[in-house]
């Protein structure tokens, strides 16, 4: 069967070595995963007095979600936590009450940093979020990405054999936990 993928890129940066590792890991999807982006640049800081009359981007935003069979975040870690900005788009899929775009959605968590530990800290971090937001997430592999100047080149080629497969396989295990969950949980398109 066919998926859809939304992902999110956590950074917003024009040079952002996240956004390259996200366009590897589209490279890689197997063909049953169709990836999109998710964009989230142009919300409005949350604040629930939004709840009652959500702005049109920000319901636009909730309708890719619920558009789509999981989701993906490729984020840095910023302070030893995700950045802001993802944190607030979170926030925005995540009311009106009653109406969290996450719930039962299956996700994945994968990031890069030039530092040794990759953003395992900030990815903790994220995983404690989407486990409140009820999102069934994928625990295993897990994926922490140093980045080492031009590992992967804006277009999203790698240069290692060795870290192409291993994100080749990611994208594989994704999809075989993606059916695993609508297996229990009904396909919601
Ligand atoms: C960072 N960086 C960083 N790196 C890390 O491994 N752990 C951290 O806690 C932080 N904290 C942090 C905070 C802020 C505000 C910035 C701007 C940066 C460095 C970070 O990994 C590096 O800038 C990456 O290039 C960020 O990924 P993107 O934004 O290029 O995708």
């Amino acid at each position: 069967p066919n998926y859809t993928v939304g992902y999110f890129v956590g950074s917003l940066a024009k040079g952002s070595i996240n956004r390259k590792l996200a366009k590897a890991l589209v490279r890689l999807a197997p063909t049953e995963l169709q990836m999109r982006e998710i964009g989230f640049g142009d919300l409005p800081l949350y604040s629930y007095d939004y709840d009652d009359d959500y702005p049109e981007v920000a319901r636009e935003f909730k309708d890719a979600i619920a558009a789509v069979d999981a989701v993906l975040f490729v984020t840095p870690e910023y302070n030893r936590s995700i950045p802001g900005g993802l944190k607030n788009a979170i926030d925005w899929a995540s009311r009106p009450w009653g109406q969290n775009s996450f719930t039962k959605k299956p996700s994945g968590i994968i990031g890069t940093s030039p530092g040794a530990i990759g953003t395992a800290v900030g990815q903790q971090h994220l995983k404690s979020i989407l486990s409140f937001c009820n999102s069934p997430m994928m625990n295993a592999i897990e994926a922490y990405i140093q980045f080492a100047p031009d590992l992967i080149t804006d277009d999203g080629a790698v240069r290692f054999k060795s870290t192409e497969e291993f994100l080749r396989t990611y994208m594989s295990e994704f999809s075989a936990f993606i059916e695993r969950v609508l297996s229990v949980y009904p396909r919601l398109s």
